[in-house]
């Protein structure tokens, strides 16, 4: 039959009116056919879909499935020889696709022969993956390419552990639908730092209207979602359980997995949305206003912390100085821009640390005397000399840590996360030779609830979840979240 001959091609299912033919098509197609008991077996099984391709009365081909689970299996399809270059086998494999979005099918698979490679083609063609191979399947001794469509799941996060109201909607891996965040900053500058009973207040206030329109920018429906996450810890204990218990009742109310992630985690894994290429094991540098942390990622789920700062989190050193600088705060972004118009000529003396931890109190000590004393004599002070000369310091100790944990893990990635890589002096500096350098884009830098989403995607794969009777733990650390979550 020539290729473009155009035909009506009706995909119905079968009768046993069409068994005859169907088997005739079977033993053209298989060594080890189907017999035709099997087939009107088939017809009658309430949970098998049996469907033809019919072409001017004539049966051209048929598929078979069975719906077990919310999974479809095809366990049978094959198209009349003459009939193969009308792309028969595509429509029917489509009207199953079809059939599985329609009833939200978790996903679709099959077995196909490894040397098939025209149907391989055509199931990668329809979306399918290789997931697995089936050893010696056939009964001539083949093996079998295991193949799936899976469903991506939806996963709707919820971050409030600090001064952020944030809730994002995911679809797979790093398809971000939403990431609508509320900073109240402009409440907390008043105060000059975050007021912990006001943030949990405004987290209260916000926290609806913040997932509402998270969940209508994504374009879904509160039933699509398959997985509630959350931040579980760190943070301010006040401010974590209002997205806890919101997300607690919401997982309840959908009757959905619901999961508790660690807020520095979340701040890794925003690495894997914006560059899909970087998989663990790499080496990761956290700076926020509550860590810093030299972390080996060794899996999605696996993390060890190879160093870390012995008293302030390089945010607290930027927030205090800037503060006493005057400049309000958070201090980091404003320190970050004023030093580009400054020159690092004060010497502020660093820290000798031991192996991959770091201390800032040190330095920030030293900014504070610089400022104090140059106040005492009435001297002018020069901000953007000062806040150059900090972060410098700052680069530097950050840079020789970082750089003697590359040498150490023998990484050949190496990623930057938290509020403070947002800074655009410490994303310039810290690139070594022969390691690539990974840092998410400054709206997942800062608190977001997007990370959160991504790390709750990859405990969810490792089939980590959370009960809904688990606590806010604002003093978890990295790696442990799950060990214990009563
Ligand atoms: O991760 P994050 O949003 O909240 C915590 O988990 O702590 O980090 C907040 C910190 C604040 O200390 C803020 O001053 C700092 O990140 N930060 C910066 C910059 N942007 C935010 N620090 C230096 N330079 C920046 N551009
Ligand atoms: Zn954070």
């Amino acid at each position: 039959m020539e290729e473009n001959v155009r035909v009506e091609v009706v995909i119905r299912e079968a009768t046993a009116k069409d068994v005859e033919q169907v088997v005739v098509i079977e033993e053209k197609s298989f060594s080890d056919a189907w017999s035709k008991a099997i087939f009107q077996a088939e017809l009658a099984l309430p949970y098998t879909m049996f469907l033809v391709a019919e072409i001017e009365g004539l049966v051209a081909g048929y598929i078979i499935v069975e719906d077990i689970a919310s999974e479809l299996n095809i366990m049978n399809i094959a198209v009349l020889d003459d009939f193969r270059k009308l792309g028969i086998g595509g429509m029917l494999v489509e009207a199953i696709l079809s059939y599985g979005k329609k009833n939200k099918v978790l996903g679709v698979t099959l077995e196909c022969r490894v040397s098939n490679t025209s149907a391989v083609a055509l199931y990668k063609k329809k979306g399918f993956h290789i997931e697995g191979v089936r050893k010696g399947y056939y009964s001539d001794g083949e093996d079998a390419y295991i193949m799936w469509v899976k469903k991506k799941k939806i996963i709707l996060a919820v971050e409030t552990s600090c001064d952020e109201t944030s809730c994002a909607v995911l679809r797979g891996e790093n398809e971000l639908l939403a990431n609508e965040v509320y900073s109240q900053i402009d409440v907390h500058k008043l105060f000059g730092g975050v007021v912990p009973e006001i943030a949990s207040r405004n987290h209260l206030m916000k926290i609806s209207e913040i997932v509402e329109s998270a969940v209508s920018k994504a374009g879904i429906s509160y039933d699509e979602i398959d997985l509630v996450a959350v931040t579980r810890g760190p943070g301010l204990v006040g401010a974590l359980l209002v997205g806890l218990t919101y997300t607690k009742a919401l997982a309840y109310a959908l009757d959905k997995r619901f999961i508790g992630i660690h807020h520095i985690e979340g701040h890794i894994a925003a690495n894997y949305l914006s560059s899909p290429e970087l998989k663990p094991p790499f080496l990761c540098l956290v700076v926020s206003g509550g860590h810093t942390h030299l972390v080996d990622v060794r899996g999605y789920t696996e993390f060890k912390v190879l160093g870390r700062t012995m008293d302030d989190a390089v945010g607290e050193a930027y927030d205090k100085v800037a503060r006493v600088l005057g400049l309000g705060y958070p201090g980091g972004p404003k320190i970050d821009r004023l030093a580009k118009e400054g020159r690092g000529t004060i010497e502020f003396p660093k820290a000798k640390m031991d192996g991959l931890d770091f201390s800032f109190s040190g330095l920030k000590t030293a900014v504070l005397n610089y400022i104090n004393s140059a106040r005492q004599r009435g001297e002018e002070l020069n901000i953007p000399d000062i806040c150059a000369s900090f972060q410098e310091a700052v680069v530097s100790a950050l840079y020789e840590k970082t750089k003697k944990a590359v040498e150490q893990t023998g990484y050949k990635s190496f990623a930057l996360a938290g509020g403070v890589a947002a800074n655009s002096r410490i994303r310039e500096a810290l690139h070594f030779e022969g390691v690539k350098s990974y840092y998410p884009p400054i709206s997942l830098c800062t608190d977001n609830a997007a990370m959160i989403a991504a790390a709750a995607y990859h405990y969810d794969e490792a089939g980590y979840s959370s009960p809904l009777f688990v606590n806010a733990s604002p003093s978890i650390k990295i790696g442990e979240s799950f060990a214990e979550q009563g």
